[in-house]
């Protein structure tokens, strides 16, 4: 008996210890992969493009997610199946996933020859240009912060799309961490110029990456400050991280693996999102009548903080994502400064026409949103520029807590506030041009103005208490900025 039970006791301990040191999580499973089968997600094609780019066709796949993987192809395009297959992948992942059609519907042939015959490579590859493909890239990137609402975003690239994941790292492109696999053509100033974490995928044997230049890539990767690493997988050859032959077990091995990198580098460096994003919209169009397009005001060229990724989404999908009942309409108000004055700076201030509703009172430039503007940010610049002839180029904020109001019609507006830089005329000056429609009069008050509520002879009443109390932020906004 005495045996038996020490046998037990024995038993007892070996199971805690199995339950406690040995039991089966659940690592990268290869469930989220599907190599072979139909795809699952849909195509849209996006216009609301800039000026100088056509429509988008975009593969989009996955549920919405905090953050977005673009998913730039090989040159195979995303008439592809494989291609359409990773991304369903990255989807399961977590991630929703928007690939564009960077060919136009004319990708290079998706046979795994690279000599095929009827392929020029040459030709494809300059008529593919970065000046072409990084357009299309940043409309993609438009569309999912301002169409799908998603404001972080991470790229996943092959081969072609491999160089274009370094691309959209660099500076102002508003992507935060990328993974390449077997990029191509890659150029020391894209890795050199990388504002995220990058990851790299290569091949053992890759006809478009010799090993002399994956090592002086890695020593290109060795001068950044960024995080970085590289797998090189054996017995893999260009083009694996997609197309690979998956009934050879190395190979299959590879190509999933290479998918657990990225996901792994996703999830670790993703909500990083230090990489500012920079609008550069020419010119605002809208079509009239005869559909002749019409240009109306600056081209839109500005700058904005990451403090402000909250509003550079649409004015509708903002909306949509924030349904509150204490308001369904938005308005902005932009807070310009003239620094050239310090130590003493003074904040522009309109004066409201005398036929106006508050007539004659003081304000500061801005006005509803429309449904049209690109971004609520956008917004902020086209009442700027509408109200004051003065061209945003960059925007910080917001200031204070949103405004709540009702307007006279009836209408419950939610204004924001935002400190906004703008454009010098040819002698270093902030030009301001009113519209006689709108405004009679303008000053530029300093806080001491601000806080007597006036300038020489000039009295200022203000709209509302909201208005003078935002005015006092900015001042002390900027104040703790110098
Ligand atoms: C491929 O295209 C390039 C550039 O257009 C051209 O110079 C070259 O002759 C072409 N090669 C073939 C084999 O057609
Ligand atoms: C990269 O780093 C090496 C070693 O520190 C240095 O000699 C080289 O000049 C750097 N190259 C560039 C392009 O920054
Ligand atoms: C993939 O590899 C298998 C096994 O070596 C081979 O039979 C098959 O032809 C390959 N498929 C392609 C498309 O190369
Ligand atoms: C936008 O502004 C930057 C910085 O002022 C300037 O370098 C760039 O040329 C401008 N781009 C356009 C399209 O006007």
């Amino acid at each position: 008996m005495a045996k038996i039970n020490s046998f037990y006791a024995l038993m007892v301990v070996v199971s805690l210890l199995t339950s406690r040191t040995l039991a089966k999580c659940p690592v990268a499973s290869v469930c989220a992969i599907a190599h072979a089968g139909p795809s699952i997600g849909r195509e849209v094609v996006y216009e609301n493009t800039n000026f100088h780019t056509h429509a988008v066709t975009l593969y989009v796949t996955g549920k919405h997610s905090n953050i977005a993987v673009l998913y730039l192809t090989d040159a195979t395009g995303i008439v592809q199946p494989e291609n359409k297959l990773l991304a369903d992948s990255f989807g399961r992942a977590g991630y929703l996933t928007v690939a564009p059609d960077l060919f136009n519907g004319t990708p290079a042939p998706a046979g795994r020859d690279p000599y095929n015959p009827n392929y020029n490579q040459t030709e494809f590859l300059a008529r593919h240009n970065p000046k072409v493909i990084d357009p299309m890239i940043d409309a993609t990137i438009r569309y999912i912060r301002n169409v799908l609402g998603i404001n972080r975003i991470v790229a996943s690239g092959y081969c072609f799309g491999g160089r274009h994941a370094f691309r959209v790292l660099a500076e102002g492109r508003g992507v935060s961490a990328s993974f390449a696999a077997h990029p191509a053509l890659l150029q020391d100033d894209e890795i050199l110029g990388i504002t995220g974490p990058v990851t790299i995928a290569a091949a053992e044997n890759d006809f478009a990456m010799s090993t002399d230049q994956r090592r002086h890539i890695e020593d290109r990767l060795l001068n950044t400050t960024q995080p970085y690493s590289l797998s090189l997988y054996s017995g893999t050859e260009h083009g694996f991280g997609v197309r690979g032959n998956v009934s050879i077990p190395q190979i299959k091995f590879a190509k999933e693996e290479a998918y657990f990198q990225a996901v792994r580098w996703f999830d670790s460096w993703g909500k990083a999102a230090r990489n500012q994003y920079h609008i550069t919209v020419s010119t605002r169009k809208t079509t009239s009548m005869s559909d002749t397009p019409i240009i109306k005001g600056p081209g839109y060229n500005f700058t904005a903080d990451p403090t402000t990724s909250t509003f550079t989404v649409s004015p509708k999908s903002y909306l949509a994502a924030n349904q509150n009942e204490n308001y369904n309409v938005l308005a902005t108000g932009s807070l310009v400064f003239d620094l050239s004055t310090q130590p003493e700076p003074r904040i522009l201030l309109l004066q409201r026409s005398p036929g106006d509703s508050m007539p004659n009172r003081w304000e500061t430039p801005g006005g509803g949103c429309d449904d049209e503007d690109e971004s609520i940010l956008h917004s902020a610049a086209r009442e700027l520029w509408e109200e004051a002839g003065l061209r945003a180029t960059h925007i910080s904020g917001p200031v204070g807590e949103p405004h709540l109001f009702r307007s006279r019609s009836g209408k419950k507006i939610c204004k924001f506030n935002f400190l906004v830089q703008a454009e010098v005329n040819s002698k270093g000056h902030l030009e301001v041009k009113l519209d006689p429609n709108e405004h009679q009069k303008f000053v530029w008050a300093t806080l001491k103005e601000v806080q007597e509520k006036k300038v020489n002879d000039i009295e200022l009443a203000f709209t509302t208490a909201d208005t003078e109390n935002v005015i006092l932020e900015a001042f002390a906004s900027i104040n703790k900025d110098h």
